[in-house]
């Protein structure tokens, strides 16, 4: 119930923070988030592949297709921490101070939204193939403790994924195109 709560109200919340906080907000929660929570699932991988890999074969594959991710989404969120997020906040700095943003590798910030959009569509689609391979994180009757504990974390760290993008998508973006077409 908190949760659908919480779901609801952030949205709203969210579209009045500064590109500041909002993108401060979406380091501090989320990516950190997935810093964390990555070398913690994957010593959970390892371990219930080792344990469970030849009564279940599909988690060896789960294991591959996670570290895909993790890579994916590392390499994606240095792009948005060094680059984008930086050019969104320096934006709005130089239309208070009337100078022109700060030089960057790309005519429109349009641009690395979509590539950044590209990117999310991508590790969403790597999260489903997790999602699909265990069954909808279905605990199977063998599991042991480390079985259970490493589904709820891949459900978790869908379902972070999925606020996350949700953030990017649906509001910082959109507001960073708005801001810059307004000049
Ligand atoms: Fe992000
Ligand atoms: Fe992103």
């Amino acid at each position: 119930m908190i949760m659908a709560e919480h779901t609801e109200l952030r949205p709203n919340r969210f579209t009045t923070w500064s590109f500041a906080l909002l993108t401060g907000y979406i380091v501090e929660n989320h990516h950190n988030y997935i810093r964390a929570a990555a070398p913690v699932i994957a010593g959970h991988l390892a371990a219930v592949v080792h344990d469970h890999g030849a009564a279940h074969p599909e988690l060896r594959k789960v294991q591959t297709v996670f570290a895909a991710v993790v890579d994916d989404l590392n390499q994606h969120m240095w792009k948005e921490e060094n680059i984008l997020f930086p050019y969104m906040r320096d934006m709005v700095a130089a239309r208070h101070e009337g100078r022109a943003p700060m030089p960057a590798p790309f005519a429109s910030v349009s641009m690395p939204v979509a590539r950044m959009m590209a990117d999310h569509e991508q590790a969403d689609d790597e999260l489903a193939q997790i999602r699909d391979l265990t069954r909808g994180y279905v605990v199977p009757g063998d599991a042991c403790e480390t079985y259970r504990a490493c589904l709820g974390a891949l459900e978790e760290f869908e379902h972070d994924l999925h606020e996350h993008v949700h953030l990017e998508n649906t509001i910082l973006f959109p507001r960073a195109v708005a801001f810059e077409q307004e000049d």
